[in-house]
């Protein structure tokens, strides 16, 4: 398939899990990635496995000078930018009697301050070129709450999506948010998770939690031009689980 003929994406966090998965599509369907993570061995690895239309940046997320570093070797590598997949990011499960001012920091840092900086420094380029598409990743907890810091910082991804979105028509560059629900990648699968896990898809009208690539195709509707009449949108991907 060719969705993604012509066009050049950066993915943040792709070493593994979600973004990995989105990588790996995104190259099948014609699109040259540039993968970034701060996990250099597993984002080298995958890479090398995607031949000639990936390359690996080092790239940590919350730093501003490492989003104009990835920038610059996109367009040294690849020449352009058409999309930009912000997806990188942590969580906790701590309470807001726990939670230290140092780890509310760290989870804005990378889950929130990020997406801004790529926003900011991707736009910039795509504005060139009057064309772009700009996919956030939140999470169904940018829709109803969940653990504190985490929720904070993915319903602010949900409003910059909207901001931008608005901001960013002018130049033809579209902004959505995604919203997965329960998505076994290693985030989920952190410690002793898997009987949780297990009680948790219980509660889910479809009865199961999700593989990544089920996320990736709605990523890769929103990236390419199939979605050329939505912007500043949420989609959610979560087995009906907010629908309740
Ligand atoms: N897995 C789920 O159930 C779920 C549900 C909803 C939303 N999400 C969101 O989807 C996105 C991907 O999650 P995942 O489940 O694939 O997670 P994951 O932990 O499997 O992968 C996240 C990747 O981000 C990288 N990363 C972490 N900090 C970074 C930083 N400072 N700079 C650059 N890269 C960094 C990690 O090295 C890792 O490769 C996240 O934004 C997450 O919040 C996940």
């Amino acid at each position: 398939m060719n969705k993604l003929t012509g066009k050049v994406a950066i993915i943040t966090g792709g070493s593994q899990g979600m973004g990995a998965s989105h990588a790996k599509l995104f190259v099948s369907e014609g699109a040259k990635v540039v993968i970034t993570d701060i996990n250099e061995a597993a984002g080298t690895k995958l890479a090398a496995e995607l031949g000639d239309n990936a390359i690996f940046v080092k790239q940590d997320v919350a730093s501003e000078a490492d989003w104009q570093t990835v920038i610059k070797e996109t367009i040294a590598h690849f020449g352009q930018l058409d999309i930009l997949v912000n997806n990188a990011g942590i969580t906790y499960a701590k309470s807001l009697f726990d939670v230290t001012t140092d780890e509310y920091l760290k989870i804005f840092n990378i889950n929130q301050l990020s997406v801004f900086l790529g926003m900011k420094y991707a736009a910039a380029e795509m504005k060139k070129a009057d064309s772009g598409s700009i996919v956030n990743i939140s999470s169904i907890n940018g829709l109803v709450g969940g653990a504190i810091g985490y929720t904070d910082t993915k319903f602010a991804v949900r409003g910059m999506t909207k901001a931008a979105a608005l901001e960013l028509a002018h130049y033809h560059i579209r902004v959505n948010s995604v919203h997965p629900g329960v998505i076994s990648t290693p985030m989920i699968h952190q410690g002793d998770t898997d009987e949780a896990v297990k009680q948790f898809a219980k509660m889910i009208p479809l009865q199961r939690i999700a593989e990544p690539e089920e996320v990736s195709k709605m990523v890769l509707f929103l990236a390419s031009d199939d979605s050329s009449y939505s912007t500043g949108a949420e989609f959610t991907v979560d087995g009906g689980l907010t629908a309740q």
